[in-house]
């Protein structure tokens, strides 16, 4: 994958309930729409189920950014699944705030099975926002351990001692 935007390849992390938003990923998918490939689905049965520990989870494993997504109000399989998400995610941002990042870098939005376009549409903004952000500082966090981890040299293997009958 390419670097895009101001340097950095961004690492954004979707939920997506499997009745409306997931379906319409594979309505865009069919529909063979263009978007940003630097997104990774994550695939729920409904936005109700998203608690603000996923998404503190995606941020922790360095996630620059977390979109929530579900059905539109009147559509939710559960009936109240994304009313009780509008609460939860008041809760997320709340606690991402707290975390030291932007609020930003969540987003909460509802996409129909049927709205392929919208679903790109809506994929290559929220893309766009997070490059603008920049990198998180978790991940950039994580990154630096890393490549510290990397320069580490790694410790001796004891030689295998022999043994005489
Ligand atoms: S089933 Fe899609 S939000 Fe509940």
């Amino acid at each position: 994958m390419s670097a895009a935007g101001n340097g950095f390849t961004p690492s954004i992390v979707v939920f997506a309930c499997n009745w409306c938003s997931y379906a319409g990923a594979d309505t865009a998918g069919i529909s063979r729409i263009q978007y940003s490939p630097h997104i990774r689905v994550i695939r729920v049965m409904c936005s109700g189920r998203i608690n603000p520990e996923f998404v503190l989870h995606a941020f922790a494993q360095g996630a620059d950014g977390v979109a929530v997504t579900g059905c539109h109000f009147g559509d939710c399989h559960y009936l109240f699944g994304n009313h009780r998400q509008v609460d939860l995610f008041e809760r997320t941002k709340a606690l991402v705030r707290t975390l030291g990042l932007e609020d930003d870098r969540v987003d909460l939005e509802w996409i129909s099975a049927a709205e392929g376009v919208r679903y790109g549409q809506y994929m290559d903004a929220f893309v766009k926002q997070i490059q603008d952000l920049g990198m998180s500082p978790i991940r950039a966090a994580l990154e630096l351990e890393r490549a510290a981890e990397a320069e580490t040299p790694a410790p001796e293997t004891p030689a295998v001692a022999e043994v005489s009958s």
